[in-house]
């Protein structure tokens, strides 16, 4: 989108005989101004210097908005609340391409043209042989993502609007019976076909927990738990993996192989990890005296060297409660309700662990609070879904977001190439010797 710069301007000066100058400010409908910085290296020869981007904004967006203070999080302006307790993660994904939520026929045509596309082509089934049966799932769809490329050749430029919105489709249908795919693998069982009949999230479940021996008994409360885990992970304005996408993405790429890119950043235990290293964080807890050894355990935590830290706490940008955190919880005790397993262990242990992580100086001064990925592998564990595919999981909902980010950054007729600079500390410049003089 081009920017209209408001009447307020930044003014830089310089100690150095620099020439100061004036910066245009921009101001969004929503959260902080920023600064156009982009004419400075040009009338200065001066780079701004933010490494992990902590004050730099990367591009202007409509997709999402997250108040950290607030504890808010807004998809095309709809509470991310209203729309996991009052849509579906179809609904969801059709507001995030299109910037509105569709109609009685409008989904209705987009759950039919998603639905055609979940099945993946036969020959897909064969990269899965080159994995042991061990390999991580990630390790997988990275593979796999990637490989779609091969696959698509009517849908791989990402400057033709139609080519972009198939690539879109194909990459949301195929995604749960990827995903599937590399849980079947795991534990060696025949790969199932996606069903036309059934909607996104049970196809899902009827994927990876039936076998030809015995069809999958879908449960109502389940199917709208992952619905729900998976509205909630579908989008997150500028973060790591949705930042790489675009970056991926800025060279022209194809679709796949940008998704791909994201998968693979998403995988990180900072990011995407955390639900995963958390439950297995949980694990060790439980493993070692459970809630009694709680105290201990944050002790650790608050020890610098000993790089441990509570994960599934923490963000970025919210120094409040994550609100999908809250959401995440309220979900716990629907499917821990819906199991009968109101005393599991370790939800109990989590829930203890939070109270008594919030009632901490150390987490309250530095504003740490429960991110997404606390709560979402309690549930996801509760549902069956094993540890190590969390984080794929979470590739698989956050795709549509990638792909909304990808195609507004495309779109936008300012974009350019991403390409960083830097603040060089090497060595001056010096000449080779010869290995005998060195
Ligand atoms: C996701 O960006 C997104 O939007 C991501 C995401 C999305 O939907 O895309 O929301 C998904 O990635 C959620 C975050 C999942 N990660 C974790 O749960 C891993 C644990 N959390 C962290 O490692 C950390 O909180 C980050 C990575 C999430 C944020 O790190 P920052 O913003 O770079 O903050 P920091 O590492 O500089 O920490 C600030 C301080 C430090 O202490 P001091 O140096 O000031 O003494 O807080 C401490 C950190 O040591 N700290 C923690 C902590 N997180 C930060 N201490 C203990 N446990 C933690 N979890």
């Amino acid at each position: 989108m081009t920017l209209k710069p408001s009447t307020e301007k930044a003014t830089l000066t310089f100690s150095d005989g620099t020439p100061a100058m004036e910066l245009p400010i921009y101001k969004g409908t929503l959260g902080p101004d920023v600064i156009d910085i982009r004419q400075l290296y040009g009338k200065s020869g001066k780079f701004t210097y933010d490494p992990g981007f902590l004050s730099t904004a990367s591009c202007n967006s409509t997709i999402t908005y997250i108040d950290g203070d607030k504890g808010e999080l807004l998809y095309r302006g709809y509470p991310i609340e209203q729309l996991a307790t009052q849509c579906d993660y179809l609904e969801t994904c059709y507001l995030l391409l299109y910037g509105d939520l569709p109609d009685v026929k409008q989904k209705a045509d987009f759950v039919k043209r998603v639905t055609s596309h979940t099945m993946v082509n036969e020959q897909m089934q064969f990269f899965m042989r080159g994995f042991r049966r061990d390999a991580h799932p990630m390790a997988v769809l990275t593979g796999l993502v990637g490989a779609l490329s091969a696959f698509y050749p009517d849908s791989m430029n990402l400057h033709d609007p139609w080519q972009r919105e198939v690539s879109a489709i194909r990459l949301i249908a195929k995604m749960p019976t990827l995903v599937a795919m590399a849980y079947k693998y795991s534990v060696g069982q025949p790969y199932m076909y996606p069903r036309n009949e059934l909607s996104y999230a049970a196809n899902f479940m009827r994927m990876m927990f039936a076998t030809p021996c015995e069809d999958y008994k879908v449960n109502d409360v389940l199917v709208r738990a992952l619905d729900r885990i998976f509205i909630l992970h579908a989008d997150h304005e500028q973060n790591a993996s949705t930042s790489t996408v675009r970056l991926c993405a800025s060279s022209g790429t194809n679709p796949f192989a940008a998704i791909a890119a994201g998968v693979a950043c998403l995988w990180g235990p900072a990011h995407g990890g955390a639900n995963e290293a958390c439950l297995n964080m949980l694990y060790d807890i439980q493993a070692q005296g459970g809630i009694e050894k709680i105290g201990e355990f944050i002790a650790k935590v608050k020890d610098k060297n000993s790089n441990v830290r509570l994960m599934g706490f923490g963000h970025r940008v919210y120094k409040n409660y994550d609100p999908r955190a809250k959401l995440m919880r309220e979900t716990c005790h629907e499917v821990l309700g819906e199991l009968g397993l109101h005393d599991d262990p370790l939800f109990k242990l989590a829930m203890k662990l939070e109270q008594i992580a919030l009632e901490d100086d150390y987490f309250v001064s530095r504003k740490l609070y429960p991110n997404v990925d606390y709560y979402s592998g309690i549930v996801q564990k509760a549902i069956g879904i094993p540890v190590s595919l969390f984080t794929a999981i979470f590739a698989l909902a956050r795709t549509v977001g990638w792909i909304a980010q990808l195609n507004e950054m495309i779109a936008d007729p300012e974009y350019k190439i991403g390409r960083p600079r830097q603040l060089f500390v090497g060595a001056q410049r010096r000449d080779v010797k010869a290995i005998a003089t060195r």
